[in-house]
């Protein structure tokens, strides 16, 4: 079957296939895409993996990209009517896995949707209407009859924090979707061609999974623990039978590799209890995105107390969701190690989890800080439910405390470079700009130097900007801004301005007179231009990115006035 959708003529078919005893695969071929979510540049193309396992009942594992809308429901019906499917499986909630549930829950009005409780939960946010669903935690099983019984493992932060692996005991398949995958588009089903597809592994797990080494080697350890793995059902790329050893192999070296080194920050905290896993989430978000690895422990699953001693004590940082108040001793127990562990000049941050019954905050930070621990940033107090706003203000705690943590390598690699060398980079001058943008109610700003255009046809111009900025994560592909000018001889005010450090999730547009974008975007009322800009691509700068923006409205509100200029003395610190 192929399609060319009209507006991009790109090519997408969809490719079904058994793959092992009643289990067909049913891959979504997208064949020309060329980038994905933030970081790719893709050479290959992508598939979206799905799998029908046909027991005496029969689930669906995950569904596909929106893009494949009647392919992939057309190319399903063919295999069987959608209401004698008794399960969906999401094994993360990411839209291009879980872009056609709702239309599944459309067609199986009956169906069970079966994931994590934090995959449930964004559910709920993306489908608005009433589904029957199976909450799952690690090792939990569920029987399909003919010898199918589903093993669940838990496997968050691969690449989602709602994760889920399924193990289906009958054909020793596991169904991982993004982790072990890899965006390779061909008609091989199976990874017979190792060669050709490694270097798309590899930059598939530094994009998506270093970042969460110590995630996958949790996950590794886990998948250890189930019956010899025959073949992993991955959702992008190839299934892998062949190399399953090498290939799992590889996970594990990269990931031994990537945790050695790092600075690591521990976050403790008690998993499904108010919001604490999408919290902790997004602290986690904010701290890696600085460059800095995490570890997390959930607090109610009985951790170890030797293992969480040496993490402790190995850590430059540590992040605490308050648990409830509780007599579990377990949890006290944890608790109480982690202070016992704890050190001076390590960082410490405290969020609530707005669960309704946390132990107090302040009494614990007190001893924290009695210890000589540095607190990163104030207590994140949760009043009423979670928005997009208490997210956001989360990862920016998070990065606030991974830069506290690395502030010596940061001074010290400012130091490095050949004086000569600092002086002769810093001659590269640019403008100055107010990048300012908004998603959802979410609104954030930046000052910008590194600006430079860069297409005719469409207008573009592309923008660095370091991996550890909050309004990093208002510039995913696909997100507008606006690109605030200012003018030679009345700039200080907003550079001072919006050159200071904010607190995280401060306002900062507070005293500064705006007006929104067609995009929401605020514009800068003192600007010199403005331009209304679309994300369209992002390059990996080991510490920027280069985003690539096309531009779409924008004025000039003096047409004689001239842009103010950046003069720098050197090159290697901003
Ligand atoms: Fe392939 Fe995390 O979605």
């Amino acid at each position: 079957m192929v399609a060319l959708t009209e507006r991009t003529q790109k090519r997408l078919t969809i490719q079904i296939t058994d793959i092992a005893t009643d289990t067909t695969a049913v891959r979504s071929l997208d064949w020309d895409r060329d980038r994905f979510d933030i970081e790719f540049g893709l050479q290959n193309g992508t598939t979206y993996n799905s799998f029908l396992i046909r027991g005496e009942k029969t689930a669906l594992v995950d569904t596909s990209h929106e893009k494949f809308r009647h392919l992939y429901l057309d190319a399903v019906k063919g295999l069987i009517d959608f209401q004698k499917i008794d399960y969906l499986i999401i094994s993360h909630t990411e839209p291009d896995h879980s872009g056609l549930v709702k239309d599944v829950l459309q067609l199986a009005p009956e169906i069970t949707v079966v994931g994590s409780k934090v995959a449930i939960q964004f559910l709920e946010n993306l489908v608005h209407t009433p589904f029957k669903r199976l909450i799952v935690k690690n090792a939990d099983k569920l029987d399909l009859g003919n010898g199918h019984e589903l093993e669940f493992v838990i496997a968050p932060n691969l690449h989602w924090p709602d994760t889920i692996f399924t193990f289906d005991h009958k054909t020793k398949t596991l169904y991982t979707c993004d982790a072990f995958g890899l965006h390779y588009c061909s008609d091989d089903i199976f990874d017979e061609n190792l060669e050709a597809i490694s270097p798309d592994y590899q930059y598939y797990y530094e994009c998506l999974m270093a970042p969460n080494a110590r995630s996958v080697l949790s996950a590794l350890k886990r998948m250890g623990e189930l019956e010899k793995i025959n073949m992993i059902a991955t959702g992008h790329g190839p299934l892998l039978l062949h190399n399953v050893d090498e290939l799992t192999g590889r996970y594990l070296t990269w990931s031994q590799t990537q945790t050695k080194a790092e600075t690591t920050v521990g976050v403790f905290y008690v998993s499904e209890y108010g919001a604490s896993d999408r919290l902790a989430a997004a602290l986690l978000h904010g701290i890696t995105k600085a460059g800095v690895a995490v570890e997390m422990v959930d607090l109610g699953s009985n951790p170890d107390l030797q293992e969480l001693r040496e993490l402790v004590s190995r850590v430059a940082g540590i992040v605490v969701g308050m648990p409830p108040v509780t007599n579990d001793a377990n949890i006290q127990g944890a608790l109480g190690t982690i202070l016992g562990s704890a050190k001076e000049k390590q960082a410490i941050g405290i969020f609530e989890t707005g669960g309704g019954n946390d132990e107090p905050t302040y009494p614990l930070l007190n001893k924290f800080r009695a210890l000589g621990l540095h607190v990163a940033f104030p207590v994140i107090e949760i009043r009423e439910t979670p928005t997009e706003n208490t997210y956001k203000l989360c990862e920016e705690a998070g990065t606030d405390l991974a830069q506290w943590v690395t502030r010596d390598k940061s001074i010290k690699q400012m130091k490095s470079l050949g004086a000569d060398l600092d002086k002769a980079l810093g001659r590269i001058s640019g403008g100055l700009y107010i990048i300012t943008a908004k998603k959802n109610d979410v609104k954030s700003a930046m000052l910008a130097s590194w600006v430079a255009q860069a297409s005719f046809k469409p207008l573009g111009f592309s923008v660095a900007v370091a991996k550890d900025r909050a309004i990093e994560s208002l510039m995913q592909v696909g997100d507008k801004f606006v690109l605030n000018v200012l003018e030679e001889g009345n700039y200080q005010g907003l550079m001072k301005h919006f050159l200071k450090r904010f607190a995280p999730g401060a306002d900062r547009f507070e005293g500064v007179r705006t007006q929104p974008a067609q995009n929401g975007a605020p514009i800068l009322a003192d600007a010199l231009a403005y331009m209304e800009c679309e994300v369209t691509s992002r390059l990996d700068a080991v510490d920027h990115w280069i985003v690539y923006c096309t531009v779409y409205a924008g004025r000039v509100s003096k047409p004689e006035g001239l842009t103010a200029v950046h003069h720098r003395k050197v090159g290697n610190h901003y």
